[in-house]
């Protein structure tokens, strides 16, 4: 089938377009043409690369129509973060694709109520990018079981694999967290370390993705999340990694109002976004509908990127 990608470069289209080409499809690419994929594949030697500006296309209204006019079977829209884009594409393409595959996020649900979160908890987003993502699913699954606009939408967790730093046990970005863990040294950690995050292998990602392609039936109108078989709390995350390198996590715990004073602004507001939603969720569903089996375990997953940071020099021991 004619795929067309929406945003095929990044973490999951590094690992989903080679898949795509490999079953056979043909694959256009819509990006600024910025970026590169994280790692080689010949397979990008037969995808289309088409140069859109999304927002700016969005701006004047031409963005679904420009989609529409390349006929696609297939569209896999990577880069939806307002209602009001995902509508303009929904109405270019009524009646005139296969399927459409939304990539969402977990932080639809704001807190969780009982976990593992299933897909048919209530959502109580905060923060706009979880507030549009969560009203772009409603969207969505309304105009699937409405008026049959065949859409499938998958919720990662946090996307990790090596080429680019992954969430550390903190709740942030900051790679020396990896490193001090791994040489023994004290890390501070904001309540009791019990709040959990949840990733995913960008690769598993891309498997969900084709998973709902091939199972067809049973993905449209549904919502999946795309996330490893379990997430982790954050002392168990650093008491992890440092059992990678042969120490026992010197940890210590401050409440939170003294703990962001620890770190940078930059840090105190990533890990507040991630403790806040603490995200954990089940993964029952895309299993049972889909067959998705995710290669990774969180920590695997974590452990990939951490060996891609240090053969980059990103972390020295
Ligand atoms: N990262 C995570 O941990 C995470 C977690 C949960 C959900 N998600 C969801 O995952 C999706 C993003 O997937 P990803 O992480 O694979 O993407 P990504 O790594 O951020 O890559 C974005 C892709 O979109 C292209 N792009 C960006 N802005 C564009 C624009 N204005 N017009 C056209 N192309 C544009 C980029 O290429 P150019 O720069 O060359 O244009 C690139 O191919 C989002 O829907 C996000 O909500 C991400």
């Amino acid at each position: 089938m004619r795929v067309v990608i929406i945003g095929g470069s990044g973490h999951v289209g590094t690992y989903l377009v080679p898949r795509l080409v490999e079953a056979g499809h043909e694959v256009m690419n819509i990006t600024r043409g910025q970026r590169e994929p994280y790692q080689p594949h010949a397979a990008w030697k037969q995808v289309r690369q088409v140069v859109i500006n999304r927002d700016e296309a969005d701006a004047s209204h031409s963005f679904g129509p420009q989609i529409r006019s390349m006929k696609p079977d297939i569209v896999i829209d990577m880069i939806c973060f307002t209602l009001d884009s995902a509508r303009q594409l929904v109405e270019a393409l009524r009646g005139q694709v296969q399927h459409f595959l939304h990539c969402g996020t977990i932080w639809i649900y704001g807190h969780s109520v009982q976990v593992p979160t299933t897909e048919e908890q209530p959502r109580h987003p905060f923060g706009e990018y979880g507030i549009q993502k969560a009203a772009i699913e409603a969207y969505l699954l309304d105009e699937a079981r409405r008026n049959g606009f065949p859409a499938t939408a998958l919720h990662p967790g946090h996307i990790v694999g090596p080429g680019w730093e992954p969430l550390n046990p903190a709740g942030h970005f900051n790679p020396q967290v990896f490193k001090r863990l791994a040489c023994g040294e004290e890390v501070a950690l904001p309540n009791l370390g019990l709040e959990t995050v949840h990733h995913v292998h960008a690769d598993d990602v891309a498997q969900a993705f084709m998973q709902a392609i091939v199972s067809w039936g049973s993905s449209v109108g549904e919502s999946f999340h795309v996330v490893s078989p379990a997430a982790l709390t954050l002392r168990g995350y650093a008491e992890s990694v440092a059992a990678w390198f042969g120490q026992a996590a010197q940890l210590t715990y401050l409440p939170w109002e003294a703990w962001r004073t620890t770190v940078s602004e930059d840090e105190a507001r990533a890990t507040w976004d991630h403790i806040a939603h603490s995200p954990n969720c089940s993964i029952a569903k895309a299993q049972r509908l889909l067959n998705y089996q995710p290669r990774y375990s969180s920590l695997e997953g974590v452990r990939e990127a951490v060996n891609w940071m240090m053969e980059h020099g990103i972390i020295r021991l």
